[in-house]
């Protein structure tokens, strides 16, 4: 089963309830939240008053992307906001067992995230204490970026990985996920598919949900 979590980035905040809705119709699966702070990545969103405010209107999972200088100092006000999943990037957690820890005795799903330029192998420790891996298939900050290629091979090394190991940690990617790419990534073995523009700025957004969830399913 593959899974479609439409990012709320490129959604129109001043309708995002009414946005949520229309993606839940089309088979929306998850909602993808991304938290930025403006030091850890060169833009700012949202806090964890949003994704509150998500939470009222929405059953479905939601899925915290923590874009920011020390994670750590964040997590329990996010789980109380309502996520069921928090990943934090490799590069900044730098107690990456320890956050790890603190999500997961939230009873929140933990997951860490790796930009493009970082090896899967600096997870070699860590890989059987986390719920899933989340590779950005572009430089994280903004929606609309072009996906990075070498992206498959890395989900497909992972995930070879993973089946080496025995291990049952989901894989997730977020960037420039389309139409056109979304079924070689499900190929690859991906399992969570993010996508933000190509699902909020579609002129129908339940239709975009549906055909990214029937690609990545075929
Ligand atoms: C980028 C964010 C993504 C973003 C993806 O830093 O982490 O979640 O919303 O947007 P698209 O799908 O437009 O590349
Ligand atoms: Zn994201």
């Amino acid at each position: 089963m593959k899974y479609i979590a439409p990012s709320l980035l490129s959604a129109d905040f001043a309708n995002l309830a009414q946005q949520i809705r229309t993606a839940e119709i089309g088979g929306a699966d998850i909602i993808h939240c991304d938290v930025m702070d403006g030091r850890f990545v060169p833009n700012i969103t949202f806090g964890p008053f949003i994704v509150e405010a998500v939470r009222r209107v929405t059953k479905l999972p939601l899925d915290v992307h923590l874009m920011i200088k020390d994670p750590q100092n964040y997590i329990e006000q996010f789980a109380e906001a309502g996520a069921n999943y928090i990943s934090v990037h490799q590069e900044e957690a730098v107690h990456l067992n320890s956050v790890i820890n603190k999500i997961k005795n939230l009873g929140v799903k933990a997951g860490v995230v790796l930009n493009p330029a970082t090896p899967i192998n600096t997870l070699d420790e860590i890989l059987s204490d986390i719920d899933f891996v989340l590779i950005m298939s572009v430089n994280p900050g903004f929606g609309g970026q072009s996906f990075i290629q070498s992206s498959i091979s890395k989900i497909e090394r992972l995930s070879k990985l993973r089946e080496e190991r025995g291990l049952n940690f989901l894989i997730e990617i977020d960037g420039g996920i389309d139409s056109g790419n979304i079924k070689s990534i499900a190929d690859a073995g991906c399992d969570i598919f993010v996508a933000g523009s190509t699902v909020f700025k579609a002129d129908n957004i339940a239709a975009a949900v549906t055909e990214l969830r029937n690609l990545a399913n075929k």
